[in-house]
């Protein structure tokens, strides 16, 4: 009875072939709190990220494959030829990776490309971020982390029991006011922003923290191949390279592929594998992993005209959707929220979206925070005009309907203009 009450309130669909032993009454309990009504009524019976199955025509804006590498037929043959050939390769935990092994050659040229001494593969970049973490921050060394930063380097100062330090979203002010509460740590930053597309005042980040004694991090997942020369980040694109201690990705944005990657510097290399426990505690990436990152490495240095068509259609997307009413001057990238505020409008907008074969991503907390849900568009480099037009024909079809002048952060943002007038 209490299994069946569980599948009604969680919407599981699973036949129920097979018997579960009971769940305790704390996590039951605990569901009921957090999840259920969450589930029935701000939902409606249905999972909030889920909404129709993309057809072969939609315009998808919900990857983040940014440069279109996705199938280039040297990434493919790369891995293939990793997969017919490396018979030889040993499935271990990172750490005993070295030599020779492609790993290695891997971890080199990445780290030489970004313009660092060293690097580390791992898992994914989440991986890379809590294993870094975990290695430069103690109980004594205070983290302070933009408040938008991307959960897994929150996570990596709680697996490190760091004390964690917010400070306001793109704030330099407000990072030297709370440094001057705690004292020196390590400052965390995202290049560019994972729901908003905001790209980092870096410049004025590392001042701040290089007057405070600080090292900073800078997570490059949404900036790495995108930007700078080569595609070598944002780090590279300011000259702030040398100034940075430690820049971190994913590399399922840019390379398309599973993996994650941190510098660090040279003298760090045996410090950080006895000491980060995803480089520790975690298998290394597959042989054909490794020879397709390669490979979409040498791919994306030379993407230079994809990267100039991406920073178009941002521009050009970015003005229209803002001319038609949208309220998305939170960021200024390739990454486009049309943050509708309540979980329920979001998912209507998704709706209206998907409706009329335009795809993104709906985002919401977790991954923001409460009332601030968003359907997420991540643009890439071979939209077509036809599918640019597209894309603003509908956002100005469903405006009068969805009135996105009228959502909370449209609110906020005239509130604030008019407060900055008086
Ligand atoms: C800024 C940022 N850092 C890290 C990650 C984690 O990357 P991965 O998906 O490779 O674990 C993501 C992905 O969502 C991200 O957006």
């Amino acid at each position: 009875m209490q299994a069946q009450l569980l599948e009604q309130s969680t919407g599981s669909s699973v036949t129920k072939s097979v018997r579960n032993p009971g769940l305790s009454d704390h996590l039951r309990q605990r569901i009921a709190r957090e999840f259920t009504p969450r589930w029935q009524q701000q939902w409606g019976g249905k999972f909030v990220l889920h909404g129709r199955t993309a057809g072969t025509d939609a315009v998808r804006l919900d990857g983040n494959d940014y440069l279109s590498v996705t199938g280039h037929p040297d990434i493919v043959s790369a891995q293939v030829a990793a997969l017919r050939n490396d018979r030889e390769f040993v499935i271990q935990s990172g750490v005993f990776v070295h030599g020779e092994h492609p790993a290695r050659a891997l971890e080199k040229s990445l780290a030489q490309w970004v313009g660092k001494e060293d690097g580390f593969v791992c898992q994914s970049g989440y991986a890379a971020n809590v294993g870094l973490l975990q290695a430069i921050a103690d109980p004594q060394t205070p983290v302070y982390l933009d408040t938008l930063a991307h959960t897994s380097l929150w996570e990596g100062a709680h697996a490190a029991r760091a004390p964690a330090h917010p400070f306001r979203h793109n704030d330099p002010a407000h990072l030297d006011r709370v440094l001057l509460r705690h004292g020196a740590g390590v400052v965390v930053v995202d290049s560019v922003y994972s729901t908003t597309g905001a790209l980092c005042p870096l410049r004025e980040m590392v001042e701040v923290a290089e007057r405070h004694g600080c090292m900073i991090l800078v997570d490059e997942s949404h900036s790495l191949g995108t930007h700078g020369p080569g595609g070598a980040g944002l780090c590279a694109e300011l000259g702030l390279t040398e100034r940075v201690h430690f820049i971190t990705a994913s590399l399922a944005k840019a390379f398309a592929g599973r993996g994650g990657f941190f510098t660090a510097p040279a003298e760090l290399r045996y410090y950080i594998l006895s000491s980060s426990y995803p480089n520790i505690f975690s298998s290394c990436l597959l042989p054909h992993e490794i020879a397709g990152l390669g490979a979409t490495l040498g791919v994306i240095r030379k993407r230079d005209e994809q990267r100039q068509r991406l920073h178009a259609h941002t521009l050009r997307l970015r003005t229209s959707l803002s001319d038609i009413g949208y309220p998305i001057h939170q960021g200024t990238e390739q990454i486009i929220s049309l943050e509708a505020g309540t979980e329920p409008d979001t998912m209507v907008l998704r709706d209206h979206l998907e409706e009329r074969g335009v795809f993104g991503a709906v985002f919401c907390a977790p991954a923001t925070s409460r009332n601030r849900a968003m359907v997420r568009l991540t643009l890439h480099a071979s939209l077509t005009e036809a599918e640019l037009s597209h894309v603003e024909a509908v956002a100005q079809e469903i405006a009068p309907r969805i009135k996105p002048w009228d959502w909370p952060i449209a609110r906020r943002a005239r509130a604030g203009a008019a407060l900055e007038e008086t």
